[in-house]
């Protein structure tokens, strides 16, 4: 049996998680930083990393019942993402790789996004939309790469909800009981005009933000203002989705990334998905979110082709792009 240990560290999220290759889930212990107000400080979040980070490791290995010795490798989570994050996730992983003289294994973190999002559900050839706060993705594997076939052209579609809320009003918290406050907040509103923007195979967010945050300076109700930029928000991801699929002649389709913990985005994908006759897979949404579970799980495969580096080498790389990255498994 062969032992992986994850460390997440990319964003908002300090991950330590442990898999095995039956495959199994060992372990799974987080520590998430929330900002007080406004969005994520990069230094705030990793000293809050740096002081958690010894908990959430210790966490993980009384989960999983282990003493670090019987661990074969350690993965980390090199990027995409915030420079001083990754540096905590980077560092603790070196050390203990270099201490217990265990290999070091690199993981881009929208890759694992994706893995973790395949084990759980099963989808085996899917076109994938991944969509979290930093990233929205339209992609699929292709002569071993997630070749990109779309993405938004200025910010990521949680992070346009996550800005929208918050200038609302509305959060944080932006997420209560499983529910984002964009979701809650659009119950009982009505369509309003705001601009619906696809070019190609692309979305765009920033407009929108613009033309809602106006929109609201001027007394459009809330609800109203939520509802209209959810709809245009989550349709514009869709139609780009479904053209892809039929591009690419896919049956089926997964959703990976914080945002596809939206129910109410998962219905809208799946009444689309129930037209075209796709099967639609939707990772669950604890592993929606950054966890060090899929850190693990991306880094067991990459180890067992081989794959490692010195942790000299390790350095963090905060625009690691997913297309860059060879599917090796
Ligand atoms: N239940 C939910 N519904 C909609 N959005 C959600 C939900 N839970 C989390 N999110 C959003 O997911 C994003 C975080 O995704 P995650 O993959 O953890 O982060 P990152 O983009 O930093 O890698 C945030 O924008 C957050 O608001
Ligand atoms: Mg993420």
């Amino acid at each position: 049996m062969v032992i992986v240990l994850g460390v997440e560290s990319t964003a908002h999220t300090f991950g330590v998680g442990i898999v095995s290759d039956e495959p199994r889930i060992l372990a799974d212990s987080r520590f998430n930083y929330i900002p007080e107000k406004g969005g994520i400080h990069p230094r705030e979040a990793a000293d809050n990393f740096i002081k958690n980070a010894p908990k959430v490791l210790k966490e993980a290995l009384t989960q999983a019942n282990l003493d670090i010795e019987a661990v074969d490798a350690v993965a980390v989570a090199l990027g995409p993402g915030l420079g001083p994050c990754l540096r905590v996730g980077a560092t603790v992983a070196r050390a203990l790789a270099a201490y217990y003289g265990k290999p070091l294994v690199p993981v881009n973190h929208a890759v694992a996004h994706i893995e973790i999002g395949k084990m759980l559900t099963g989808a085996r050839d899917p076109l994938v939309v991944y969509i979290s706060g930093g990233n929205t993705v339209i992609t699929a594997l292709h002569g071993g790469r997630y070749r990109v076939f779309g993405e938004t052209l200025d910010i990521a579609l949680g992070n346009f909800m996550d800005t929208l809320v918050r200038e609302l009003g509305l959060a944080p918290p932006y997420v209560v009981g499983g529910v984002h406050a964009l979701d809650r907040c659009s119950e009982g509103g009505k369509f309003v005009d705001l601009p619906y923007v696809v070019k190609g195979q692309d979305t765009s967010y920033s407009g929108l933000l613009t033309a809602a945050l106006k929109a609201y300076r001027s007394g459009v109700r809330v609800e109203d203002i939520c509802f209209s930029a959810r709809e245009i928000a989550y349709s514009s991801l869709v139609e780009v989705a479904e053209r892809g699929v039929a591009q690419l002649g896919k049956k089926e389709i997964l959703l990976v990334g914080g945002v596809a913990a939206s129910k109410y985005l998962v219905e809208k994908f799946r009444a689309m998905a129930e037209y075209r006759n796709l099967r639609i897979y939707v990772v669950p949404p604890k592993y929606a979110v950054d966890n060090g579970v899929m850190i693990a799980w991306t880094g067991l495969q990459l180890f067992k082709k081989g794959v490692s580096v010195e942790p000299e080498k390790a350095v963090v790389r905060q625009r690691w792009r997913l297309d860059s990255v060879d599917v090796c498994w």
